[in-house]
């Protein structure tokens, strides 16, 4: 168990014991060995191929790797970083085994923001028609309607269920406008998943998956990773990719200039019934006592 009054500067205690993304697979296309940077520490992954199976190796540049007690195991195509003892597992994705689903990693994108920010950006129905109109919505169906929000606590989770919303292009193969229902499921502070339940088009899978896997560089700055597992056997994985891009790209604008960058947990923003979701995630973080990329109302923003 890792002793954090030995190390004051370090990786922030709401960091540990969680499973963390820290690159995808795809990096190691073609080179063995990556840098980048965790909670604002310089860290070196290097892949070994022991009997046709990859193994990740981490070493931070400014901590004592002696004292750390690091696992690291790849898994969906990324590789996650669990520093200390885990809280729980790493989440079960089990769209991503399945046989003709295509699993379609779309790329890493920096985004200066809190990496609470970038989750809870992601959870938000409301924004579709303002900042993805003719895609994911358009005026004048701005209404977001009732749905369920839960806290799973056996996997402690929080899941929002039986949320509609009438989309112009629901994925890259929708062929017109449909009502569709989504699941949104928190899988842990700073990974989220999207179920897109009537976009699936072949039954191959019950839903078509949205992932979001956000690595904390520093409480303002992200790398967010996107993945997707799509029931869409027709577009080309060129297509998948810059739908998503597309999308991707209109949300980070609108990350980079929220006031304050970090998120406010306690009432400086007021929620309305459409952000049901956010403030269940919110509150979830509060009882976790979560304060990394959280905003206090006293201090003044440092932007890292
Ligand atoms: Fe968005």
């Amino acid at each position: 168990m890792l002793n954090t009054q030995h190390y004051p500067q370090m990786i922030s205690p709401s960091l540990m014991g969680e499973w963390i993304v820290i690159a995808s697979e795809q990096e190691f296309v073609q080179r063995q060995q990556i840098k980048t940077c965790l909670d604002g520490q310089t860290l070196t992954l290097h892949r070994d191929t022991i009997n046709g199976v990859h193994v990740y190796q981490v070493n931070f540049e400014s901590l004592d790797m002696k004292e750390l007690n690091l696992s690291v195991q790849a898994a969906y195509g990324f590789v996650w970083l669990c520093i200390g003892s885990e809280k729980k597992p790493l989440f079960q994705l089990q769209e991503y085994d399945v046989e003709g689903a295509r699993r379609v990693p779309c790329g890493a994108y920096g985004v200066r923001t809190s990496p609470l920010r970038g989750i809870e950006n992601f959870l938000d129905m409301a924004h579709f028609p303002y900042v993805h109109t003719g895609i994911l919505g358009a005026e004048p169906e701005t209404t977001v309607k009732p749905y369920k929000v839960e806290w799973r606590e056996d996997v402690d989770e929080i899941w929002a269920t039986e949320c509609f919303f009438t989309q112009p292009l629901a994925a890259p193969s929708s062929p017109q406008p449909q009502e569709t229902e989504y699941v949104y499921r928190v899988a842990s502070p700073l990974n989220a998943i999207l179920y897109k339940v009537n976009t699936a088009a072949e039954g191959i899978i019950p839903a078509d998956v949205v992932c979001l896997f956000i690595q904390p560089l520093s409480e303002t700055h992200i790398r967010a990773h996107l993945l997707m597992i799509l029931d869409d056997q027709t577009s080309s994985m060129t297509d998948m990719v810059l739908f998503q891009q597309k999308i991707f790209t209109q949300d980070k604008p609108i990350l980079e200039n929220h006031v304050p960058l970090k998120l406010p947990l306690e009432k400086l923003e007021i929620p309305t019934k459409a952000d049901a979701l956010a403030t269940a995630y919110r509150k979830w973080l509060i009882t976790k006592n979560w304060c990394y990329g959280v905003h206090k109302n006293t201090q003044e923003e440092q932007v890292v």
